[in-house]
């Protein structure tokens, strides 16, 4: 049982699929484990240190490894180096993106999407997008107290007061729980508002106040899956009414709405991000997916008649270290569920729920539901 851990050719991403620490795991469980050349440099991790646990170091580990370990889903370049049939998980970002996974499949890929795995009990410790997603929402309020000018916290001293910032979380999922709970510690008043009823008592319980239009769709507004729906035209004015006169007060608005498969809704328009005061910052995690903020530019900080839009590619990659020790703990959990520990060998059931719910292609083909070819009519 061969594994591969390879290094990330986006420019944006300093995350790597293992550390040292899951080598070793990997190790005792039977496999050999080839690391690329300076996978780990950008999240802090020498290739010293995985050869002190045990991994061999190489500049193509992928060419006869059994299964491949990756941050991002890798590109035909990257994937040409891989041996045909291997395992290869990764964040997939498979959504739009059929025409990728088409041709992960011809190259004879079996492609596991980590998103794409069911929020259960039993794979809590392999959720990526709530590992990723908390690191996110922490750090885009530390990202946004570097940007404001003026202090977090009220401050009272012989000088004068500074009195303490306003914060609103718009969208409280993972990250948004984090980011009120992060600008809380930091001393600032905090607001936060979404879509689904059981936000409330969160927020609360987080010591901010909770905002939103709670009428009956609010009620409805979860699916069995504990996800936003999308919100009826009529609700979504009814909610920017509110939140604009909400906004013009705040000094740092951070947005993290996101709907499962479909554009982030937008939030902010022009007019509310005018009516904020110049020097105020907002935070948009959701531009990689359309953004909720208009004037949001991926990748940049923007600045719209004196208040910073920032639109940060890659949050939980701005915390490299954190995040990779976070994303190879959820590899190694989801790895160990397909390893026969007795024949120290890969043993895929591919009638287990998880598995059924992250591959994507298999044998040639895109074998997910949720992406499978639109044939001609
Ligand atoms: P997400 O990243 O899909 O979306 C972020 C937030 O945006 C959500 O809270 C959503 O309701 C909100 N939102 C969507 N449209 C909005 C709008 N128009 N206005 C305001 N807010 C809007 O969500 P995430 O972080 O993935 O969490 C989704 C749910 O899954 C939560 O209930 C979370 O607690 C739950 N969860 C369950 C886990 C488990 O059972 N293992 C693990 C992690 C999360």
């Amino acid at each position: 049982m061969r594994i591969a851990v390879a290094r990330e050719t986006d420019v944006y991403e300093g995350r790597v699929a293992a550390t040292p620490e899951t080598v070793k795991k990997f190790k005792a469980l039977g496999a050999e484990v080839a690391v690329a050349r300076g996978a780990g440099i950008a999240s802090g991790m020498p290739d010293a240190d995985y050869e002190a646990a045990g991994a061999t170091i190489s500049d193509n580990p992928a060419a006869d490894a059994d299964l491949v370990l990756k941050v991002r889903r890798p590109t035909p370049a990257e994937f040409a180096a891989y041996k045909k049939g291997a395992l290869v998980i990764a964040i997939m970002d498979p959504y739009g993106n059929e025409a990728a996974l088409k041709q992960m499949a011809d190259a004879g890929l079996v492609g596991f999407a980590m998103e794409l795995m069911p929020r259960i009990t039993r794979a809590q410790s392999m959720d990526v997008l709530s590992s990723q997603a908390n690191l996110a929402g922490y750090r885009a309020v530390i990202d946004a107290a570097a940007e404001y000018g003026r202090a977090l916290p009220m401050m009272m001293t012989a000088a004068g007061t500074v009195p303490a910032a306003k914060v609103f979380i718009m969208g409280v999922g993972v990250a948004g729980l984090q980011a009120i709970a992060t600008a809380r510690r930091l001393g600032a008043v905090v607001s936060a508002t979404d879509v689904r009823p059981a936000t409330k008592e969160q927020v609360e319980s987080l010591g901010a106040k909770f905002l939103a239009v709670e009428d009956e769709e609010f009620k409805n507004a979860q699916t069995a899956g504990g996800y936003a729906k999308e919100m009826s035209k009529e609700y979504q004015a009814k909610q920017a009414a509110l939140t604009a006169e909400h906004i013009k007060k705040q000094d740092i608005v951070i947005t993290t709405a996101l709907i499962p498969g479909r554009p982030a809704p937008r939030l902010i328009t022009a007019e509310m991000v005018a009516s904020m005061r110049p020097g105020s910052v907002i935070v948009d995690l959701a531009v990689e997916r359309g953004g909720n903020v208009a004037g949001a530019q991926a990748g940049q900080v923007a600045n719209v008649g004196g208040v910073k839009i920032l639109g940060y590619l890659n949050v939980p990659g701005r915390l490299a270290a954190s995040a990779s020790a976070l994303y190879a703990k959820n590899l190694l959990t989801f790895v160990e569920t397909m390893i026969d520990k007795k024949e120290k060998k890969l043993a895929v059931n591919w009638d287990d729920e998880l598995v059924k719910a992250t591959v994507l292609t298999r044998d040639g083909a895109i074998v997910h539901p949720s992406f499978q070819p639109k044939t001609a009519a």
